[in-house]
């Protein structure tokens, strides 16, 4: 063991007091190898279980909340119907020790499932040939907010530990949040708080849920893309306020995420550590963060996550990504 990290394999308490063995977290990562229907698959449930040991928690591929927000080879959360795969795959990483994470999405304009392309706005993904997407009618995005809902409570169904709601790497709710792939005017776009309303709206819902059909504390977490190169696109500033707003909220984590490893910040800050600091210093005053799963204190914070101001629960952590 590096003697340089040895908090890394301290446990943790969330704030909901669920206890991670350590701090070691396995990111989300699609592998494309569900059934074609969507649900778990055998090979899936060997990946896990191979890799669960040792990790505090594990957060499962992407899992799609509805067809249209969905990946061929993803798996799926949106019907009862699978939930006998999401019980083993909660389990077969439970087995291991780790805590076991549903990780909750829609693709947006990035969903290749159903041909029926779906984003906040007309504004295609920027690769050659890329399809324009329609944008989703008012109730339509109502809709989702319960699609989202009901996937939480399959998860705790199933015997998850908790979800990740994924709100970045380009997927349906950064496309809502970021202003170049939100040209709306009606309640889900134009000012940085409108262009939250769809995520917020999810997080209650998921929330409400998971307090009306968990029995036992429930990890509830949130993924973001903190800035974009594209102009106009989510910046640092729009990021923080967000991240107050998802603060108030008592979300149990937040996970930082931007394009890959190697990603560098964009405007504002010149590296990742500095980066990084403004999070630990934003002004919710109730969000400790992690970089890859590695639990980095807030100076105004002890060992043990807890409340901030105006908020129940609420935590962070961080690493740099777009895929899934
Ligand atoms: C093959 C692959 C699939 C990924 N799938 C997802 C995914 O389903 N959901 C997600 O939030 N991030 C996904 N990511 C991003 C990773 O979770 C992670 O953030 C990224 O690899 C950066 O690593 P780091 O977190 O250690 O900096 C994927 C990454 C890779 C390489």
């Amino acid at each position: 063991m590096n003697e340089r990290y040895p908090s890394l394999f301290e446990p943790l308490h969330l704030p909901n007091q669920i206890r991670l063995k350590n701090r070691v977290v396995m990111a989300p990562m699609t592998h494309m190898s569900s059934n074609a229907d969507g649900s778990v698959s055998d090979a899936e449930i060997a990946y896990y279980a191979r890799r669960a040991h040792g990790v505090g928690m594990v957060i499962t591929a992407a899992t799609w909340v509805a067809p249209s927000g969905g990946i061929p080879g993803a798996p799926g959360a949106d019907r009862d119907a699978f939930l006998p795969g999401l019980r083993k795959l909660a389990t077969a990483i439970q087995e291991q020790g780790a805590k076991a994470i549903l990780q909750i999405f829609h693709a947006g304009r990035q969903g290749t499932l159903t041909g029926d392309l779906v984003s906040a706005s007309d504004v295609p993904e920027q690769k050659e040939g890329a399809s324009v997407p329609r944008p989703l009618a008012e109730e339509e995005a109502d809709a989702l907010v319960l699609a989202y809902g009901q996937a939480a409570r399959r998860a705790v169904e199933a015997g998850f530990d908790g979800v990740e709601i994924h709100g970045g790497n380009g997927n349906l709710l950064h496309q809502f949040f970021s202003p170049f792939t939100n040209r709306r005017s009606d309640r889900f776009g134009g000012s940085p708080e409108k262009r939250m309303t769809l995520a917020l709206a999810i997080v209650d819902e998921v929330k409400r849920v998971v307090a009306a059909h968990a029995k036992t504390p429930f990890i509830v977490g949130y993924r973001l893309s903190p800035e974009e190169p594209e102009t106009p696109g989510i910046t640092m500033a729009e990021t923080l306020r967000f991240i107050d707003a998802l603060a108030s909220k008592g979300l149990d984590y937040l996970h930082v995420s931007l394009i890959n490893y190697a990603s560098v910040p964009r405007r504002g800050s010149t590296t990742p550590a500095r980066a990084l600091r403004s999070f630990k210093n934003a002004p919710a005053g109730s969000c400790p963060s992690s970089e890859s799963g590695a639990s980095i204190r807030r100076k105004t914070q002890s060992k043990r996550w807890r409340p901030g101001p105006g908020s129940s629960r609420s935590a962070a952590s961080s690493s740099w990504s777009r895929t899934g």
